[in-house]
This record gives structure tokens, sequence and C-alpha cells, in this order.
């Protein structure tokens, strides 16, 4: 399996081939740290749209400092360049795009539904199958380029989960208990994300709130948020803003729109 994923993504020509912007070059690597920073390293020398592909990484990275499991043959961890001209408050919202982006590609390559917790969590069954790490190099408040990273347990089995985590992630093969093809979800991943990188571009950022939407499993319940570093705030999750900040209302009526922290669904 190993060998033909390498071979299939050395392969990717029919991507490559394609006038889309998103998989236009791609790179893979058998092992290296993290391919966020293969991509922020190379952003100079690529254009938008190249797709670094890692079988593995030693240092891979979460969100809020985290270690991101990444063991060779079994799953996927892949960055993409982007380098739009937009703002910097506009940019906060396309972690959620990809989010709403991987739910679409797993249903469509594999038939199996996840759902999207706020931020950008990919869950199955209150389980984390996968999520998104952004990260940017900037010069005098411009963005020079963005890692939009993204890491999937695809056919992890129960027992290759470290102690830390093994009652909080599952894998899609858990969940279907089918093995997937992990080029064949990537390309799907990759078509989605095109598409809605281009609405992106075009300024429809309101079409991709409504998308996470649709997909979420966040909003309409009652929250706690743990701001990174902060404070817990508890009320329900009324939808998000055109950033990706969660609106969440308090109990006393005010609404509070959060930026980043880690979310528990309590009811
Ligand atoms: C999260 O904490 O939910 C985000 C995980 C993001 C992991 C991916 S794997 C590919 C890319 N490289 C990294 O070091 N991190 C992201």
């Amino acid at each position: 399996m190993n060998a033909s994923f390498i071979k299939s993504v050395n392969g990717l020509t029919s991507l490559q081939s394609d006038p889309r912007t998103i998989g236009k070059e791609i790179i893979f690597y058998e092992e290296t740290v993290s391919t966020n920073d293969d991509v922020l390293r190379l952003s100079k020398e690529y254009g938008e749209g190249l797709v670094i592909v890692a079988d593995s990484q030693k240092g891979g990275r979460g969100r809020h400092g985290r270690r991101w499991f990444s063991p060779p043959g079994i799953n996927l961890y892949f960055s993409i360049l982007l380098k739009p001209s937009s703002s910097l408050e506009k940019v906060t919202i396309l972690p959620l795009m990809a989010s709403a982006a991987v739910v679409k590609g797993i249903e469509e390559h594999a038939g199996i539904h996840t759902s999207i917790k706020w931020p950008n969590d990919i869950m199955r069954g209150g389980k984390k199958v996968g999520g998104i790490l952004m990260e940017m190099k900037t010069a005098k408040g411009k963005i020079c380029a963005i890692a939009l990273g993204i890491g999937l347990n695809v056919n992890m089995t129960s027992d290759m989960f470290p102690e830390e985590i093994k009652n909080i992630a599952t894998s899609l093969r858990i969940e279907s208990r089918m093995d997937i093809d992990r080029f064949k979800l990537l390309k799907k991943i990759l078509r989605e994300i095109d598409c809605w990188y281009t609405e992106f571009l075009k300024g429809n950022s309101r079409d991709i709130v409504n998308e996470w939407l649709k997909l979420n499993s966040t909003t309409g319940h009652e929250v706690i948020v743990q701001e990174i570093g902060g404070r817990e705030i508890r009320g329900t999750a009324e939808g998000i803003d055109e950033m990706g900040y969660l609106l969440i209302r308090l109990s006393s009526g005010i609404v509070e729109r959060v930026s980043a922290g880690d979310v528990t669904i309590l009811a």
C-alpha cells in the first residue's frame, strides 16, 4: 500500500496537467519534519497551489503547539501553498473553508459522513479524524505565503494510537471498516479545496460560511470554549461570522465573538 501510494503521488499527472490552481505542482517526501515548514520554506520558489505531501512527519504540529502524530504508511499529511492578495482579516476563514472541503472529499470518496467541530476539527462520533493548521509568513502586515496544512487519520487501527489520544481520536478505517485509498482521497480533497478557494478569491466568504454551517456539529449546542491561555466562555454556539469567529450567546443575552480556542460540546 505504501509503495503504491508513493508511486501514485509521484505520478499525479492528471492533477498537474489540468488548469486548476490547487495541486498544479505536487512534491512528495517519504519523510519530513512538517509539510507546513516545507511549504513556507519553498514559498519563494513556487507559485500558489503547490502541494507538499509526506508519508510521515517527524515534527508534525497541531493547533496551539500540540504534536500531530504522523506515522508512515497509513495517513494523509499535506500542506498547500497559498498567496492571496487579501488582508490578514480575510484569510482567517481559510482553515474553516478547508475543513468543509475535507468533509466533502471524505463523503465523496468513502461515503463516510464526518462533521466539523469549530473551528476546523474533522469529527466522527465525537472523536477527531483530522485537523487543519494554517501558518503564514508576513512582511509589513502583508501576507507573503500561507501554508494550509491538513492531517487526516486514514487507515490507522485502534492499537496504533498513542495513549494520550486513543480515547479522543479515530480514523476513517475504524469508522468504515474499509481500507481507504489515500491517493484517491487526496485527489478528491484537493479538488474540493480548489473549488472553494476559487470562491474565496471571488470574495464569496458568505458561501463558505454557509457551507461550513451546513457541515458543522457545533452550532445550536450549549458549549464551553477554552480560550488559549485565557477565559472559559459558556453559552450557546449560534453561528460564525465571515472571519470564522464563533458567535456564542451568553446567559446574559450578550453575543461574544471568539477567535480561537477549544470547544467542548455540553448538550
Ligand atoms: C490540529 O491540531 O487539529 C491541526 C493538525 C494539522 C496537522 C497537519 S499534518 C500536515 C501539516 N503539517 C503539520 O506539521 N501540521 C499539519
